[in-house]
């Protein structure tokens, strides 16, 4: 490898960059960008080529900061970064600096993924930690303190996984004679105990994996929260762009497209029609969403479960959707449960 390559050129793709770009329409003049998931800087760099845009970026990784630095020194005009998660997007812009697009690139970046200190990858043999970055609390620590109810909680409700009893009566009696420490040790531990594998083209390990990584990271609190605040902070005709990864995100970020679009459902047909306009906060939705080219998939295969969605933002006023929260409650409040 030619170590003189810029930490932003390393091996890493930015998923559905041209499809980004595009719904950006970088063209326009004077445009906010707000880079929510900085990661590799994939998004921020390709609009960073038009004279016209400024970026803001941020990412809850710290390791983020050097790579951001490098855009950081050649664009000082254009560009700047915050070390900041996206739920509080308030810290960095607010009603009077208004953007035109939000970007959310959801998940891990290559970089987070391929550093096995860090314990996200099933080949990692290191200690389990699974943070992202400003999170208060480790996998490890999860995975050996959680009393086993609420354990199970986490694999079933944010891992989606149906051996969630016997992986986690495993995790307790191995717990018992010795700390789990690696994530070699608690590999060991989900392949022994799963009985079924019931998509042969994941890995089994693969929904106890996400589990511990959404409740030790909060990703769905976060998802949440960073729909709402961009929904406030994004102008009027402006876009959010959302690329998720797995059904959770997904189911997250349709029903808030959908619920509170113009055309969203009526809840009866009894109910008066003049009632959808509450909250109509998006241009009519109808459940479009884009998933990568065949060029692209060859490329990368590991955008394969990439999904696109975007809507555009009505001049409707801003007011609190607590309905979509109380909506995702359960998922919430399992993020919630303290160790
Ligand atoms: C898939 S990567 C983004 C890749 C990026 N689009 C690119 O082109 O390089 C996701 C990034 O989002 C960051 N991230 C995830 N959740 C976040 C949050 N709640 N707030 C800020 N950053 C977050 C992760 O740390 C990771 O670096």
């Amino acid at each position: 490898m030619n170590i003189s390559v810029s930490l932003l050129e390393k091996k890493h793709f930015p998923v559905m960059l041209d499809e980004v770009i595009q719904i950006c329409d970088p063209s326009k003049k004077n445009q906010l960008v707000v880079d929510c998931t900085f990661g590799g800087g994939g998004y921020s760099k390709e609009l960073l080529n038009f004279p016209n845009i400024k970026v803001i970026a941020l990412d809850r990784d710290k390791s983020a900061i050097e790579r951001a630095k490098e855009l950081e020194t050649k664009q000082p005009n254009q560009f700047t970064f915050y070390n900041e998660k996206f739920s509080n997007l308030e810290k960095i812009i607010n009603t009077d600096t208004k953007a035109d697009v939000f970007v959310f690139d959801l998940g891990l970046s290559t970089f987070q993924l391929q550093d096995y200190s860090r314990g996200f990858s099933f080949k990692a043999t290191d200690k389990i930690d699974m943070q992202m970055g400003l999170s208060d609390i480790s996998a490890e620590q999860v995975i050996n303190t959680l009393d086993e109810a609420s354990l199970k909680l986490v694999l079933k409700i944010l891992g989606e996984e149906q051996e969630a009893n016997r992986i986690v009566k495993n995790i307790i009696k191995a717990r018992q004679i010795k700390k789990i420490e690696t994530v070699s040790e608690l590999v060991k531990i989900i392949e022994s105990s799963k009985k079924k594998n019931y998509n042969k083209k994941i890995n089994v390990c693969t929904k106890t994996f996400q589990a511990l990584r959404i409740f030790v990271n909060k990703e769905t609190s976060e998802l949440i929260e960073g729909l709402i605040k961009a929904t406030q902070f994004v102008k009027y005709g402006g876009k959010i762009i959302i690329i998720s990864f797995h059904s959770i995100e997904d189911k997250i970020v349709k029903y808030y497209f959908t619920n509170y679009s113009s055309n969203k459902p009526n809840p009866s047909r009894y109910m008066p029609t003049q009632s959808n306009k509450k909250n109509s906060f998006f241009e009519k939705y109808k459940n479009n969403f884009l998933t990568p080219s065949t060029k692209e998939l060859i490329k990368n295969p590991a955008s394969r479960s990439a999904k696109l969605r975007y809507a555009v933002r009505t001049e409707q006023e801003f007011n609190h959707p607590k309905e979509f929260k109380e909506k995702f409650r359960r998922y919430i409040n399992v993020e919630n449960i303290s160790i």
